[in-house]
């Protein structure tokens, strides 16, 4: 892969492709793990020397229309909270009659949703092209490694235009998956939750070989998941609220799957164990998330949306936990760890 290792960044203006598409609440950012995640990348092109820093996002699926509750302003703000020493700017997105306008001394400019254009979705090269154009941009970085598997004009149409590099979240994101796909030190242990079948199938398909256990629980095993495969075990107890509902895994698989885990050596977690939104459903999840991040010499693995946001809020409280890897990507964690090509990847392979 080439990385910005790779490019001479001195003096250079360099958009930089993140994935900003963060959860919202009245306007208030309520995860800032994919802003955190991104820091590593700006931190290099900051010392070492870039002239000026687009950084380029989207933020929900506005489908190609102006919504100001999905603006990426409230970004700036939490960017500039972590990095006070930088001025960063926020700017609406040029277009060939309102050409961008980046304040003086300006080192980061956040440009507004990509998604506010129909051209992004589109793939659109022209699109791109008039953003390459406004900002004066020499190189461009794949930093959006949640957004990696969409064909866009900012993760696909750019490759045209501009020479492409790996940020350090990609680069990193993509060693770690690699190493539980490639040659993982055995045993290897798949753990499924969640409440979709159809989204989780294919992953306990394609490491029906790989892994030497699976491990299903949340909703899926509540809803009667059957498998003949003796690799496969099903949570069997479950705890249930007043009204029948099994709403998490009980006591005896838990214990059935700490010892899974106890006994592996590459771990990957995909999905609640239960619904552990609510505190009294979240024993099970939490008992597991604690034992893989207290592991010390293991490959451990943390992917999908609400996993990595239960385990970040967990090493909140707890910063004694560790994990390889808690990856920023949903779709694209998923569709990288099933082997699909990712648009947003290709064009950096060395
Ligand atoms: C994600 O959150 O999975 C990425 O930002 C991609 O978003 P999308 O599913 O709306 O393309």
């Amino acid at each position: 892969m080439k990385t910005i290792r790779d490019l001479n960044v001195k003096n250079k203006i360099i958009l930089v492709r993140v994935d900003y598409n963060v959860p919202l609440k009245n306007g208030k950012i309520t995860d800032d793990l994919r802003i955190r995640a991104s820091l590593p990348t700006i931190q290099y092109l900051l010392d070492h020397d870039a002239k000026q820093i687009i950084l380029l996002s989207h933020l929900g699926r506005p489908e190609g229309k102006t919504t100001p509750e999905l603006s990426l302003s409230p970004v700036t703000n939490a960017l500039r909270k972590l990095l006070p020493q930088t001025k960063i700017d926020f700017c609406p997105l040029p277009t060939p009659d309102k050409p961008l306008k980046i304040p003086s001394g300006t080192k980061i400019a956040l440009l507004e949703n990509l998604r506010f254009d129909p051209g992004e979705e589109a793939n659109s090269p022209n699109f791109i092209q008039n953003i390459i154009q406004a900002t004066g941009a020499t190189a461009y970085v794949q930093d959006g490694f949640a957004v990696v598997h969409r064909a866009h004009a900012s993760t696909d149409a750019i490759k045209h235009f501009l020479p492409v590099y790996a940020g350090l979240l990609v680069e990193s994101e993509t060693k770690n998956l690699n190493a539980a796909l490639e040659h993982p030190t055995k045993p290897v242990l798949l753990i499924i939750g969640g409440a979709k079948v159809a989204d989780k199938q294919p992953l306990i398909d394609k490491f029906a070989q790989k892994a030497d256990h699976i491990f299903v629980g949340g909703k899926i095993a509540a809803d009667g998941y059957k498998s003949n495969n003796p690799k496969i075990t099903i949570a069997t107890d479950f705890d249930e609220n007043t009204k029948g509902q099994k709403l998490d895994i009980g006591p005896l698989s838990t214990g059935k799957l700490a010892s899974l885990v106890t006994d592996a050596s590459t771990i990957i977690w995909n999905g609640l164990l239960g619904y552990a939104e609510d505190p009294a459903y979240a024993t099970a999840s939490t008992i597991t998330a604690e034992l893989i991040g207290e592991k010390q010499a293991a490959t451990t693995i943390i992917c999908g949306g609400d996993t990595t946001g239960f385990v970040e809020s967990l090493m909140h409280d707890h910063p004694n936990l560790n994990y390889s890897l808690v990856s920023t990507g949903g779709g694209a964690a998923l569709e990288f760890l099933l082997g699909k090509k990712l648009p947003g990847l290709e064009s950096i392979e060395k």
